[in-house]
């Protein structure tokens, strides 16, 4: 079996169908049929295992979004399903499961929004993950997000699988702020992954695509045929540019992460200057035993902070040289946001961080000095 970083960059070589060694950007939304009158079988006949690798239609796949698929289907030893963006993913989870009861805790608002939109349309009963899960019943789903939007703690998911399981409901987790090689939800009883691959697969902050990844084929193939009625594929060039993305996920993740884990404990220790940092949320401050075994390589490259009042959290982003206020997460430049602004469930003193591939010390200096303290030889580094 080939290591992670070869798969990332060969994992998709058997789909390749020109000698280039960079795979071009198949624009067609159609493809030709074969010559050959004795070839035809209807697509109804077919299996949809031979349907994928012979394109026929770009809602049902196409030659970049196979390869994205396979290349991830390759460091994950899952089937992979690609959509249009993370909460196309989300929403084929949950019209595949199909649930009477969704247990669903914290987590990206825009989900929630989804579940709102089923149960004003089906009745669908939502319950927290604090809930009594007698509630759930055979099928139903727990929608698992960690690390957790916006502070990027963890939650144990082997303990809400055995939750779920218990009950015959499947655990769903939405692995977006730790993506492979930081956290396999598989490992700990999860029986749906899913990511917001806008954020780090994608990585450049410039796509929107979400995958799903099951390990079985049956799920899979029922996933596909719902998307291609959905209309909910990724796009072409969206495949391609993700593609290219991904060769260099584990170089910019895991650098991502040992920055973000150098930050967090730069503004733990000098907190003690920094008056307006009222709290730092992050995986890396979590003492609990699971957490070594669930993100063996590192924590979430994303944070948040609390800070002093609504004003100061209004303009620190100004105050930052190295740091785009904007939303999102993921990509190799850093962000920070009032996250207020976009998820009203929030804090007003709350900031979400995303960290980059910047060098961790230009990121320190540019937070001390915003905090009012420019020189950093009276503080405490540990980079
Ligand atoms: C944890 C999480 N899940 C899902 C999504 C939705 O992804 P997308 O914006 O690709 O639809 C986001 C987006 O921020 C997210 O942070």
């Amino acid at each position: 079996m080939p290591g992670f970083s070869t798969n990332l960059i060969h994992g998709a070589n058997h789909l390749n169908r020109v000698p280039d060694v960079a795979p071009p950007i198949n624009v067609s939304t159609t493809f030709r049929y074969d010559n050959d009158p004795e070839k035809l079988v209807k697509l109804a006949d077919k299996e949809l295992f031979d349907i994928l690798g012979t394109p026929y239609y770009s809602r049902l796949s196409h030659p970049n979004s196979e390869q994205v698929e396979a290349s991830v289907a390759s460091i994950t030893g899952g089937y992979v399903v690609a959509y249009s963006s993370g909460l196309g993913a989300f929403y084929a989870s949950l019209t595949h499961f199909n649930p009477k009861v969704l247990a669903i805790g914290k987590g990206y608002h825009g989900c929630h929004g989804i579940a709102n939109i089923w149960t004003r349309n089906y009745g669908l009963k939502q319950i927290d993950l604090d809930d009594d899960f007698s509630q759930l019943g055979k099928g139903d789903v727990v929608h698992l997000e960690t690390p957790v939007n916006p502070e990027g703690v963890n939650f144990n998911i082997q303990y809400y699988a055995d939750k779920a399981h218990a009950r015959g409901a499947y655990l769903v987790v939405d692995a977006t702020f730790a993506p492979p090689p930081l956290q396999d939800p598989f490992d700990f009883g999860a029986d749906l992954v899913m990511h917001s691959a806008t954020k780090f697969f994608g990585g450049h902050s410039d796509l929107l695509a979400g995958f799903l990844i099951t390990k079985s084929k049956e799920v899979r193939d029922k996933l596909v045929y719902d998307r291609l009625l959905l209309g909910t594929n990724i796009a072409n060039l969206e495949s391609w540019m993700l593609l290219r993305s991904i060769r260099t996920l584990e170089l910019r993740v895991l650098k991502q992460s040992e920055n973000a884990t150098k930050l967090v404990k730069f503004l733990v220790d000098n907190q003690d200057k920094f008056p307006d940092l009222v709290k730092v949320y992050h995986g890396s401050l979590q003492k609990d035993d699971y957490i070594k075994k669930q993100m063996p390589r590192g924590h979430s490259p994303v944070f948040s902070i609390e800070v002093s009042s609504e004003q100061f959290a209004k303009s620190l982003p100004s105050k930052l040289k190295y740091f785009h206020h904007a939303t999102s997460l993921g990509g190799v430049e850093s962000l920070i946001e009032w996250r207020a602004m976009s998820d009203d469930k929030v804090s007003v003193t709350l900031l979400r961080v995303s960290i980059g591939i910047e060098n961790v010390e230009d990121l320190m200096e540019d937070f001390a000095a915003a905090f009012g303290v420019p020189d950093l030889s009276k503080l405490s580094i540990d980079a």
